[in-house]
């Protein structure tokens, strides 16, 4: 069984304060949001421990947006996958394109950081997704088949979630047809042994968009970044029809 998975990425936004409002506001508003539905906050790193305080026990899963592969040493800047598995965090974010393009997070790092999160017990949602000029180029399937190749080398696919992100549809309104993500994902899906793998899809997904999204077959659930800052709007799309 696929599991539906909605899940925010608050990428570099909310301070503690800020994100204790939210999940104040936030937790009234899925009440009756059937339990079927995972839910996952990945907050940034300063915001972790007191959220994971404040879930605990809750049905809402915390993400954390980064990992290193080494489980310590002198790597500035980095977090290890034991410190982010002492304060509760079940699932992170690898790969995502902001941290390829703007960090120069390659294939390898992220095989890396894949792996390490597998070894820590936290469920990594894994983003590919290709550029416009890709996608113009008709390269769009190499693209991501060849990220998934490099990506998984020794990868469990059993545990393990992956995120469909055309990278021209992040934070932009573009978002990508239903039936194109459908397809796409549909495409990914091939590329896997276990048929149970949670694919979402992400890229300005908004609360007016996320019923058709999720009306689509191969669409296990989305990966939701600025409609996510807002608790109503988010209520939303985890309520999604
Ligand atoms: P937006 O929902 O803001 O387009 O961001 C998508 C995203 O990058 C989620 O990881």
């Amino acid at each position: 069984m696929r599991k539906i998975i909605l899940a925010g990425n608050w990428k570099m936004h909310k301070n503690q304060a800020e994100s204790l409002e939210f999940v104040q506001a936030f937790k009234p508003e899925i009440d009756n949001t059937d339990e079927s539905r995972e839910i996952v906050l990945c907050a940034p790193f300063t915001s972790l421990t007191v959220m994971s305080k404040n879930l605990h026990g809750g049905r809402i899963k915390l993400g954390a947006q980064n990992i290193h592969w080494e489980d310590k040493g002198a790597y500035t800047g980095e977090i290890a996958g034991g410190m982010l598995a002492e304060i509760g965090v079940d699932y992170v974010i690898v790969g995502h394109s902001e941290r390829r393009q703007y960090f120069g997070e390659t294939d390898e790092t992220v095989n890396f950081r894949l792996k390490a999160a597998q070894r820590h017990h936290i469920i990594p949602i894994l983003c590919v997704g290709e550029t416009k000029q890709q996608r113009d180029a008709g390269e769009t399937e190499n693209v991501i088949i060849d990220q998934l190749k490099k990506d998984l080398v020794d990868v469990d696919r059993g545990n393990l979630v992956i995120a469909y992100e055309p990278i021209w549809a992040i934070g932009t309104g573009d978002t990508c047809d239903a039936n194109e993500a459908n397809r796409v994902i549909g495409i990914i899906r091939q590329q896997l042994d276990n048929k149970d793998v949670t694919i979402q899809y992400g890229g300005s997904v908004k609360p007016d968009n996320i019923d058709e999204i999720m009306a689509q077959p191969e669409i296990d659930g989305a990966l939701v970044g600025g409609a996510s800052l807002d608790p109503i709007s988010f209520a939303r799309i985890v309520n999604y029809q």
